[in-house]
């Protein structure tokens, strides 16, 4: 690594921070992440076996970018870079008996910081309506709410609000987050901060959901409510610290993440996930493969309509796009051609996208995957191979395309631990996607928790705006309160026309799970435990594991870091194959629970009982929530 780098591509950086005795610039509002990518550091650590890593999720899921920043373990995708950051590359445990939890919080920050969540009013500890998600769904839900009178609580894990659809870029720019709908969200937000009946607290992870008996009595608005639930989350900043609210209601809109499947290579630096390479470029205006990114040229593979704006994107960002392969075939829509017919925009955004792929002589291959990264430190080719109807790879079509990214995604898993852990029901959707099961109202089988989003099942934010305002609607109708019925219909009439779209989607670009029968032995499944494929291949013949989460137990797939976000998808198909009985909700669910859904530091957990005396938020209080 150079001295004095990073940030190339626009030029304009003016802040450092110190990676391993060097300083590296970056631009205000980048991650550690995007300030090391600029760098042209594609990885920071290695595993307990001596392998590499750097980015790979981008969104704080798969944890494969831990790096030590003032002395504190910390997800480089996550952390915002700041002036005078220490930050030390190297090998990061893994061992078993070190949690995330506990080395995240393994010795004080050696440069003081700003806190990232300005101090105000303490958070009341009781509200009408807790909202876990500041997406488009969470937003629509949390205004819903507050312009009908009711007292909401809104916490995410992000710097800003928006979600993974709306996200900000370094130094503004034109995306989504710049679009008049989001204006309008984010005004209506302010407006409700303002007035006291949203306490927004941005960088608050909510770690776990708990039934709770009502110690204190509810605000005004609130219904005679049993349960109660009490939402536990971390304020992050220089010293973490526990929240709890209690409210008879919460909106669970916590979105998704890149489904991935295995194959020989993908645990090289340069592999990314298409989300992450979505949201570095949104994000923090690093692009792959472009000026100022590191990478050379890019192969952006997976399944499903996402790839097209990932690929069109880096492409406008002057990366070299190698090409788009897409293991559906475009035949595959022909059998759902009356519900395509019914969302002629769609067919306006693909056009739109394949113009800008032609624009830059991008190839776009449908029936083509890619079957394996090459590279030592780094990614260097690829593998592409056409696939059979069975979606396996045909022998003799694999051809290799040298390349220094790879953006690589099967669609998206909703995020499910909150609801899953509580015991919400789920289901598992035509393309082998599972998702919590919502009524007309998006609520879950849990009294008093509603869902919205990609949790309900991954549709895209259109869906997710229209599914969040029936949520919240549904949380003012069950305090007794009107609701404009006009509204709430065209809403649902939105929704199911969405949802039906979703489907077809979903139906269309499944797993290729055929193509894990033929996957080597030693391939990495669980990246974080490096499980290898034979081994749960062992488990399941020779061990008499006949269900995923029996693979789980004999193998430590999904045990690692990520709590198996990354593999579980994987495991439950290949266990699937195995058995000859596909993963259905009740495997889903298994592999979802977790008890713990975000890191917990244990100084943390050991100060939840000195938490201060109960606050009750009303409509009438002003709750001087961050409005930033
Ligand atoms: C990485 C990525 C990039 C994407 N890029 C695009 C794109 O460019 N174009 C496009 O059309 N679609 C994109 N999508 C899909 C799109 O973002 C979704 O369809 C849409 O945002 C769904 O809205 P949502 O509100 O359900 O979830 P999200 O927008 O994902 O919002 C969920 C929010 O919940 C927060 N959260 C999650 N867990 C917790 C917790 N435990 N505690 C507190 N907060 C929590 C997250 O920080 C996030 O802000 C992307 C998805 C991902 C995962
Ligand atoms: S990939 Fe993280 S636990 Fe398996």
């Amino acid at each position: 690594m150079t001295g004095d780098s990073g940030a190339r591509a626009a030029g304009k950086s003016s802040e450092h921070l110190v990676v391993d005795g060097q300083s590296v610039a970056f631009e205000h509002g980048q991650t550690i992440a995007a300030a090391l990518l600029a760098a042209d550091r594609t990885s920071w650590r290695t595993t307990r076996t001596g392998r590499p890593r750097g980015i790979f999720c981008g969104i704080g899921v798969c944890f494969d970018c831990l790096v030590t920043t003032n002395g504190r373990r910390v997800r480089a995708c996550l952390e915002p870079a700041r002036p005078g950051d220490v930050v030390t590359t190297g090998p990061v445990s893994t061992d078993v008996t070190e949690s995330p939890r506990e080395s995240l919080r393994e010795s004080p920050r050696e440069v003081p910081h700003e806190p990232a969540v300005r101090t105000g009013p303490a958070l009341p500890t009781r509200c009408d309506a807790v909202v876990v998600g500041a997406g488009p769904a969470g937003l629509t839900a949390a205004n819903a709410m507050a312009e009908h009178g009711l007292s909401v609580v809104l916490l995410d894990v992000g710097e800003r609000p928006g979600g993974q659809y709306y996200r900000h870029c370094v130094g503004g720019g034109s995306g989504a987050a710049a679009s008049p709908r989001f204006r309008t969200l984010r005004a209506e937000l302010d407006r409700h901060v303002v007035a006291g009946r949203v306490d927004y607290r941005p960088r608050h992870q909510v770690w776990t959901l708990e039934r709770t008996t009502p110690p204190i009595p509810a605000p005004a608005a609130a219904p005679p409510a049993d349960p109660v639930w009490t939402v536990h989350a971390v304020a992050e900043g220089p010293e973490p610290s526990p929240v709890q609210v209690l409210a008879p209601a919460v909106v669970v809109a916590t979105g998704g993440y890149d489904r991935q499947l295995p194959f020989p290579g993908w645990d090289l630096p340069g592999v990314v996930a298409a989300g992450g390479a979505q949201a570095l470029l949104k994000g923090s205006g690093v692009a792959l493969g472009g000026p100022g990114g590191p990478g050379g040229r890019v192969v952006v593979a997976g399944s499903g309509p996402f790839l097209l704006p990932v690929a069109t994107g880096l492409a406008q960002a002057g990366a070299e796009v190698a090409g788009v392969y897409e293991a559906s075939r475009a035949r595959d829509y022909l059998r759902h051609a009356r519900t395509l017919a019914r969302q002629p925009g769609r067919f306006g955004e693909a056009a739109g996208y394949a113009r800008d792929l032609a624009r830059h002589r991008v190839p776009y291959r449908t029936g083509h995957a890619v079957v394996a990264a090459h590279g030592d430190e780094r990614l260097t080719g690829v593998t592409v191979a056409r696939l059979d109807g069975q979606r396996r790879p045909i022998p003799g079509s694999e051809r290799r395309v040298e390349c220094g990214t790879l953006a690589v995604g099967y669609g998206f898993t909703p995020q499910l631990d909150l609801l899953v852990e509580v015991g919400c029901d789920v289901s598992t959707g035509t393309g082998g996607s599972t998702a919590v099961l919502v009524d007309a109202d998006q609520a879950t089988t849990c009294a008093g928790l509603y869902s919205a989003g990609e949790t309900t099942g991954v549709g895209g934010a259109a869906l997710a705006l229209a599914e969040g305002e029936l949520a919240g609607l549904a949380v003012v109708a069950a305090t007794g309160r009107p609701v404009e019925e006009q509204r709430k219909a065209g809403l649902t009439r939105r929704k199911d026309s969405l949802r039906a779209f979703a489907d077809v989607l979903d139906a269309v670009h499944p797993l290729p799970v055929g193509w894990l029968d033929d996957l080597p032995d030693e391939t990495v499944l669980c990246r974080c435990e490096e499980v290898p494929v034979g081994a749960v291949r062992e488990a399941v013949r020779d061990l008499g594991a006949g269900d995923p989460r029996s693979a789980k137990l004999l193998t430590r797939t999904g045990m690692g870091w990520c709590q198996g976000r990354t593999c579980a998808a994987a495991t439950a198909a290949l266990v699937g194959r195995l058995t000859g009985s596909p993963p259905d909700g009740t495997d889903a669910a298994a592999l979802a629970r977790r008890p713990v859904a975000q890191p917990v530091p244990l100084g943390v957990l050991a100060s939840l009982a000195d938490l201060p005396p109960t606050h009750v938020m009303d409509s009438d209080e002003p709750s001087g929530g961050t409005a930033r």
